[in-house]
């Protein structure tokens, strides 16, 4: 039987002392005054124990990690339709790239990255109701805590830098391929980001993808074959230009964020998050895609 909480407080220390060479993210000035020394890690079981270190309790912005998320609900809402507007296919390009989306007449690679995740926020206000509170109930639902919330700071402020996003969504409109107006769908897209969630509230919503669809309280909320799919995008995609490296290194199915956190899983065993919130070039957390390659090493637990 392996000591859990003694590998994680292994691999905390052995963090603590590596000097972390990442830089926090800039471009949404929100997230630039996050302290860079926050280091935390949650570690969920299939059967039901947790262990954790650090600030593994401290809520951060979850940012890209929601667009596991809101595919989830899409996927949910309209299926495999889903697929006639975003391809599953990595990109090799970093998060924010343009110029495929303009050679592939509007069809993201995927929707993990920033154009594939605007296309499935378009396809979520087009089929929901209430689409900002029914988007943060589906997270709740899945995490089983009403506490989660937006930091309306954290969108506001990514609003008004994401030039980025803008011409993406444009572009995306002048293809055809937004049927709702581009405001519209950047501040559900903007707020889908912002929400602030911690390492345990996050290794419990992801959950479901490593229990057939199942939450921890047993209710299925997506099918077998949705979360195989899901799965294997989160696999290819989850790290943009990086996801080779991290499955190379890691060997799981997982998904970053600017804020510096990274969730990531094995089918019917765990479900493991860290927050650490430096970057590395790429845009992943420097320290936490070193906390995870640690962790299957240490347990030789991971998918290969
Ligand atoms: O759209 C953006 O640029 C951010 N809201 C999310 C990017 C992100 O988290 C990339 N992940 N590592």
């Amino acid at each position: 039987m392996l000591d859990y909480q003694a590998i994680l407080e292994e691999i905390y220390s052995s963090l603590k002392k590596t000097e972390d060479t990442g830089e926090v993210a800039s471009y949404i000035p929100e997230l630039a005054k996050i302290p860079k020394d926050k280091l935390g890690i949650h570690l969920q079981l299939i059967t039901g124990e947790d262990y954790a270190v650090g600030d593994a309790l401290e809520k951060f912005s979850i940012q890209s990690i929601s667009k596991v998320f809101s595919l989830s609900k899409a996927f949910q809402l309209v299926g495999n339709k889903l697929l006639t507007r975003v391809d599953v296919e990595p990109s090799g390009n970093p998060f924010n790239h343009l110029s495929l989306l303009e050679l592939e007449n509007g069809i993201p690679r995927n929707p993990l990255i920033n154009s594939g995740a605007i296309v499935v926020a378009d396809i979520l206000l087009s089929n929901l109701k209430n689409p900002k509170e029914d988007f943060l109930n589906f997270v709740r639902e899945l995490a089983h805590d009403d506490s989660i919330n937006f930091n309306v700071k954290v969108a506001e402020s990514e609003r008004e830098t994401g030039f980025n996003n803008y011409a993406a969504a444009n572009l995306l409109k002048s293809f055809g391929n937004l049927q709702n107006d581009v405001d519209d769908v950047l501040d559900f897209y903007f707020h889908q980001c912002s929400i602030m969630m911690n390492c345990k509230q996050l290794t419990n919503a992801f959950f479901v993808y490593a229990n057939k669809g199942k939450c921890l309280k047993n209710v299925l909320h997506l099918t077998p074959s949705q979360v195989k799919r899901i799965n294997a995008i989160m696999l290819t995609c989850g790290f943009y230009d990086e996801a080779g490296e991290f499955a190379f290194e890691v060997g799981l199915p997982g998904k970053s964020g600017v804020g510096g956190g990274i969730v990531a899983l094995l089918p019917h065993c765990f479900t493991i998050a860290t927050w650490a919130p430096a970057l590395n070039p790429q845009g992943n957390s420097y320290l936490g895609m070193q906390a995870l390659e640690q962790f299957t090493t240490k347990t030789k637990l991971s998918i290969f």
